[in-house]
């Protein structure tokens, strides 16, 4: 290993901190309406970033949403190039009052970066602008280089598809880095070379064209609260199988082969109740937690509300109940199917006495790589070589359906370098990274580099 390396990222990374606490502070929530200027500061931003870090030509390109940043370094045309993929908007933040630290002043407390975005993915796209930067500084970059960053990951891409159909030849790569999942522990590293796809939905039960009184009314007419709960209750039976007419058709069956390779990975269960404070774990039948997560779908309710949830009671039969919810999808399935076989079941399941709206917000198809290509085998020894042990092959419950799109229509394959923690909690109150984590990121991405080129 380059000793320059670990030269650069200790006198450098006060630097590199401050930088992304003023990345952590620019509130780039991509569902919220009022965030669209904070949006445009958070991609101008990193432009200038990446153009300090040694990118040619850093760049917004417009899409029909919010926009992509783009810079490139292309050394020689015939060496081999890396498209680095991240994502600057980050989830919302409630409930706000969970938060010990409000989370867009970021601080640092116990070795961890504390901040919405401090993991996901700000933090983990850092670490990829700032191996970049080393290996410029340092003259050590031997192949060709692109960012592209978007800024609508945590909506569903929307905009991704069109983009990357529009600028194919910009685009052009041989592989397609990523730093937005994570490793199993300090411990156990790991890549992940499979994520679940999504379905997401919101539905609406409507009863009476208004709120009622619920003492004139009550037990004479549908309650669409009682309606709504009744109908979710149905879509999973008593061993916790998703009951929607041909749901598990496509998926591939886990094998006993399959199974064992999964008993081996290192995982505790009471120490995975006591880190998300559950008295027991649940879910689908004879099938362990791992697999729950990794190779098994799963159907949950994301929210779900009507009727008086303000102060005190208000006695009333509310006119409309809402839910949102969404669909974690394993190979084969594809998330065209499973949106329709949700869309006619969950109709099926209405009494007459109420009407259902069924709205598709966005889906994306799992992913699973094979672990014999070269960037599986540079990325291997890079986490070896900074870690000390040889990464799991993990498959992950999360989804970045852009993953897939990629694939289809750039043509090329995504290696997954993430570095985060369950408990850095991410999407939730008080999300964090380990200033550790950062910094062993930068140094196994610039690994990579050196392997793969
Ligand atoms: N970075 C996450 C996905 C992730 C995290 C995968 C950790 C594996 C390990 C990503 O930003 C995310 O949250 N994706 C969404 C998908 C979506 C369409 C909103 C998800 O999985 O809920
Ligand atoms: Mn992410
Ligand atoms: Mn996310």
């Amino acid at each position: 290993m380059n000793p320059l390396i670990n030269a650069y990222i200790q006198s450098n990374k006060d630097r590199f901190l401050d930088e992304l606490f003023s990345l952590l502070r620019i509130p780039s929530i991509s569902s919220s309406s009022e965030h669209q200027e904070d949006m445009l500061k958070t991609a101008t931003f990193l432009k200038d970033k990446l153009t300090e870090a040694g990118a040619e030509k850093a760049r917004l390109i417009s899409t029909e949403g919010f926009p992509v940043v783009y810079a490139e370094r292309i050394i020689n045309p015939n060496y081999p190039t890396i498209l680095v993929y991240g994502h600057y908007d980050v989830q919302s933040i409630e409930p706000i009052e969970l938060w010990t630290n409000p989370p867009f002043e970021p601080i640092i407390k116990d070795g961890k970066i504390y901040a919405r975005g401090a993991d996901d993915d700000k933090g983990q796209m850092y670490m990829q602008i700032k191996a970049f930067e080393l290996l410029n500084k340092n003259n050590l970059l031997k192949c060709n280089v692109k960012f592209m960053l978007e800024g609508e990951e945590e909506i569903g891409s929307p905009s991704l598809d069109n983009f990357c159909k529009e600028n194919k030849e910009l685009l052009k790569t041989d592989i397609i880095l990523v730093s937005d999942t994570g490793i199993l522990s300090m411990e156990n590293p790991a890549i992940t070379v499979g994520l679940r796809g999504i379905s997401y939905f919101e539905v609406e039960v409507t009863g009476p064209n208004r709120d009622l009184h619920s003492g004139h009314y009550g037990g004479a007419v549908a309650n669409p609260i009682n309606i709504l709960c009744d109908m979710i209750t149905k879509l999973h039976d008593a061993d916790n199988k998703i009951t929607i007419p041909g749901f598990y058709d496509d998926v591939i069956i886990v094998t006993d082969e399959d199974k064992n390779e999964y008993a081996k990975f290192p995982f505790n269960i009471e120490e995975y109740k006591n880190e998300i404070g559950i008295p027991a774990i649940y879910g689908e039948k004879n099938f362990t937690t791992l697999e729950r997560t990794g190779i098994r779908p799963a159907l949950d309710v994301n929210g779900i509300w009507g009727g008086h949830i303000g102060e005190g009671s208000k006695t009333v039969i509310p006119s409309k109940a809402f839910a949102k919810i969404s669909m974690r999808i394993v190979p084969n399935q594809k998330a065209e199917n499973v949106a329709l076989l949700f869309e006619n079941y969950f109709k099926s399941l209405a009494p007459e006495a109420v009407n259902v709206k069924v709205s598709y917000f966005h889906g994306g198809n799992p992913f699973l790589s094979p672990t014999n290509t070269k960037a599986y085998i540079a990325a291997s020894k890079a986490y070896e070589d900074v870690f000390g042990k040889k990464p799991l092959a993990y498959r992950g419950g999360g989804s970045i359906p852009i993953i897939n799109l990629f694939e289809e229509t750039l043509g090329a394959k995504s290696i997954l370098m993430g570095f985060g923690l369950e408990s850095d909690a991410i999407h939730s109150p008080n999300e964090n990274f380990p200033v550790i984590n950062f910094l062993k990121g930068i140094e196994t991405i610039t690994a990579f580099y050196n392997y793969y080129s």
